[in-house]
């Protein structure tokens, strides 16, 4: 078991409060490591962002983890991975970075009319690396895809439910489903949060994958196999902060209504903002 003071945090960042469904899916996966959550909430929405831009605030979000002493970054944003974690790679060799990309794979080993469908934001569906992926992972398969600008606003705005969320939902929902989707695939971080209104439109059989699950295990697993010296003992309850570029006590507000989690939220120093 490692002394106390050897169990360093885990950094985890998202444009805002999407990642915290990842947030969620990392704590399932790692009960005790202590977490640091930064939401990046200034310069929401990243899905309009060039990689210029996302590269930046990837560099400046992984410095300030790097003044935490982190020993992982898991990058809890589809649009920021599919710009900027090579460059956080590049920078932070010494970390165990990892990144969340539309499960494509999975969608096209399910899908028996050979049509998927992708809900993700505008700058994810335009990378290279998103393109590579569907060649790569879903070759014979008919991708569609949905950018969903307004889910993400949704979500930011705590609008679960309701005829906005529900509407929005349903136009998007009923797009890929015209194509011949039998498959679909939140590729944003955002979108989970709106899950329950997408089952009452497709139904309970249709096939919805989710992002963070994979990642989250993909986290563990590097984790164990890496470095199990220093995985926090069981019963550490290394605890949860949440940071913001933008109004913490929003942030507050958020983990509260999409988690049901009461963390204080407090504001990233300005040298990061
Ligand atoms: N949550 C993010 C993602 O997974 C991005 C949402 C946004 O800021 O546009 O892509």
């Amino acid at each position: 078991m490692p002394p106390l003071s050897d169990v360093r945090p885990i950094g985890i960042y998202d444009s805002g409060a999407g990642g915290l469904s990842t947030l969620r899916d990392i704590r399932r996966a790692l009960p005790d490591e202590p977490l640091v959550y930064v939401a990046d909430s200034a310069h929401l929405p990243y899905g309009e962002k060039s990689q210029e831009f996302l590269e930046r605030r990837a560099l400046a979000i992984a410095d300030y983890f790097v003044s935490r002493q982190v020993r992982a970054i898991a990058v809890a944003c589809n649009t920021a991975t599919a710009a900027a974690i090579g460059t956080i790679r590049a920078h932070h060799p010494d970390l165990v970075v990892v990144g969340i990309e539309p499960a494509i794979k999975p969608a096209a080993q399910l899908s028996r009319s050979g049509v998927i469908g992708v809900f993700a934001t505008h700058g994810t569906l335009a990378s290279p690396r998103f393109a590579a992926l569907a060649q790569r992972a879903a070759a014979g398969v008919r991708v569609v895809l949905r950018p969903c600008p307004d889910w993400v606003m949704l979500v930011e705005n705590g609008q679960l439910d309701g005829d906005a969320a529900r509407a929005a939902v349903d136009m998007a929902a009923t797009a890929l489903l015209d194509a011949g989707a039998d498959v679909l695939v939140l590729g944003c971080t955002h979108f989970p949060f709106l899950l329950p209104l997408l089952r009452e439109r497709v139904g309970p059989d249709l096939p919805i994958i989710e992002p963070g699950p994979a990642l989250a295990r993909q986290l563990a697993y590097r984790l164990r196999t890496e470095a199990p010296g220093l995985m926090a003992p069981a019963g550490y309850a290394g605890g949860c902060e949440l940071l913001t570029s933008g109004d913490a006590r929003r942030l507050g507000e958020q983990a509260m209504r999409l988690l049901q989690w009461a963390l204080p939220a407090e504001r990233l120093p300005a040298t990061w903002r």
